[in-house]
């Protein structure tokens, strides 16, 4: 079981008397990733952002070592970034393609990738797909194993939607697309830092993820886990001095690894907050902060679903710990006002995040409560209770 009051003891954000459920948004740091963005930007206005940085060399390559252990791979497989989006379209804008490729996606794809797969398809003459979903609203894998055939040059798999509580069966659809030759880029940006993640056992090519929710890190963090194969050998669409070394007048060489997706100038100070949270996060155990955010997101959805004229909306088998609901006679961005004033964060999750999945279920948004392991249950009720009240 998580030390629920370490956490809490840890987490500045808690114990005001507020509630707050959204970890799947931007969740709350706990104090070391807090102090340790600011006491870098300290130390850069005392002595200057590159002497600040040089001083910090060790704490640097451990953010990469912290997130490598997280995932069971190696620090040379990872690229850090500032985002999900930017690490997910550094993988797909460096994937070639040609007309009559074929770009597979699913109905809970995120927008930022949807859009990303739309523009290159116009641009190469490639085409975009949705695998279908099953009756419990996951990736069909019979339908995708029907779909595979050597045009598809990429499947884009989504672990945890962001509108909603549905774990998509992505090691086994893995397992599909690339027996078929197909490259396979997973979007954890909804599931690190709240289901277990091991590139080994998921066999994806790339996989890209956010510092700012589950895993409460700072803002402006993300990070690209490339396959070790594709990380010494595949071409970014862009190029610097980091990620490449001009060798000659006509002359560059990429990096040996996954730096080779990464830029010379970044933000030093998030990066180590985002070091700090993966550490934070080990140190936890990650498997029972893992239970400890089903745990409340069960409960949410059990007693949320007890409530007349809620709606719990979360499709599949398996749930996260993101819970998402309707109420009659008020619009989601009524409950989360309603309940904003009544100092409870939750968050509105629109149809044009998740267009495939909300227009098939003929939805414009739903509330999104999404608790982490520093939630405690007397919150838990008050929340439930505010939205019984409304
Ligand atoms: C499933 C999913 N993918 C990608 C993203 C984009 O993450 P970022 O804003 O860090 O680029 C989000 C953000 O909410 C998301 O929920």
């Amino acid at each position: 079981m998580v030390d629920e009051q370490r956490v809490r003891a840890d987490t500045p954000g808690v114990g005001t008397g507020a509630v707050f459920l959204d970890s799947a948004g931007s969740s709350l740091p706990p104090r070391v990733v807090t102090e340790t963005v600011i006491g870098h930007l300290r130390r850069e206005a005392e002595i200057g952002g590159y002497r600040a940085a040089n001083e910090r060399l060790d704490d640097l390559a451990g953010v990469k070592e912290a997130i490598a252990t997280l995932l069971n791979t190696t620090p040379d497989t990872i690229a850090l970034s500032d985002s999900a989006t930017r690490s997910w379209s550094d993988f797909f804008y460096a994937v070639p393609l040609r007309p009559g490729d074929r770009i597979l996606i699913s109905g809970a794809d995120y927008a930022s990738n949807a859009i990303a797969a739309l523009q290159r398809a116009r641009a190469t003459g490639a085409r975009v797909e949705q695998i279908p979903d099953d009756d419990t609203g996951r990736l069909d894998l019979e339908a995708l194993a029907a779909m595979m055939d050597d045009r598809v040059r990429l499947v884009s798999l989504l672990h945890v939607p962001t509108n909603g509580g549905l774990v998509n069966p992505v090691a086994e659809a893995a397992r599909i697309a690339r027996a078929a030759g197909a490259l396979v880029v997973l979007d954890a940006c909804q599931s690190a830092g709240q289901l277990p993640l091991d590139v080994a056992e998921l066999g994806v090519d790339a996989l890209s993820a956010t510092g700012r929710k589950w895993l409460r890190g700072p803002r402006g963090t993300g990070f690209l886990y490339l396959r070790p194969e594709l990380a010494a050998s595949m071409e970014p669409a862009r190029l610097d001095l980091h990620s490449a070394a001009w060798t000659g007048p006509d002359e560059y060489r990429m990096a040996s690894d996954a730096s080779r997706f990464e830029f010379w100038e970044h933000d030093v100070a998030a990066r180590l907050g985002l070091g700090a949270a993966v550490r934070y996060l080990l140190d936890l155990g990650p498997d029972q902060v893992y239970a400890a955010i089903a745990e409340r997101a069960d409960h949410l959805r059990g007693a949320l679903g007890e409530l007349p004229g809620v709606a719990v909306r979360d499709r599949g088998i398996e749930h996260s710990g993101i819970v998402s609901f309707t109420a009659a006679g008020a619009t989601p961005v009524e409950v989360r006002d309603r309940l904003r004033d009544k100092d409870i964060t939750v968050t509105v999750s629109h149809a044009s995040s998740t267009l495939l999945d909300m227009s098939a279920r003929g939805l414009d948004s739903v509330v999104r409560a999404s608790p982490h392991c520093f939630v405690g249950r007397t919150e838990l009720d008050r929340f439930v209770a505010a939205v019984a009240a409304l």
